[in-house]
């Protein structure tokens, strides 16, 4: 599985290259999704599998333009030495951009007390 985070690193560092090229790139995560037919698609050998998938193109002016959405807070999403369980009390105050995403992950069960 490490091959898989190799993968995934070269792959970030075509995102980084193309886009000091002005060239846009979007992960596609079906790959993983439907990896039975990439895997046919691709014609890939027994025991190979995809998993990642970059797109390339060059962004509109409006792509380019567009307002980057609100991001999480680092300290709601990055652990430091241990794991700890999200505190949804505080969640509460983010903004409602991210209340979505807190939403989905209560619907999943993630990060519940
Ligand atoms: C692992 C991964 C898989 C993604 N898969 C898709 C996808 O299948 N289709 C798609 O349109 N965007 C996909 N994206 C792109 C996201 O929808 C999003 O546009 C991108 O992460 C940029 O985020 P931003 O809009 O917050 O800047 C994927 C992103 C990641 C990190």
């Amino acid at each position: 599985m490490l091959a898989v985070t190799d993968a995934v690193i070269a792959a970030q560092n075509a995102v980084v290259a193309a886009e000091s090229l002005g060239i846009g790139s979007c992960y596609i995560g079906d790959i993983m999704e439907q990896y039975e037919e990439h895997r046919e698609i691709l014609q890939l050998p027994e025991y190979v599998f995809p998993s990642c998938m970059l797109v390339f193109g060059y962004p509109t002016p409006q792509q380019s333009m567009r307002p980057k959405p609100e991001r999480c807070r680092l300290e709601d999403i990055v652990q430091e030495n241990t794991y700890y369980r999200r505190n949804f009390k505080r969640d509460e105050q983010i903004s409602t951009t991210l209340s979505g995403s807190i939403c989905c992950w209560r619907e999943k069960g993630i990060g519940m007390k």
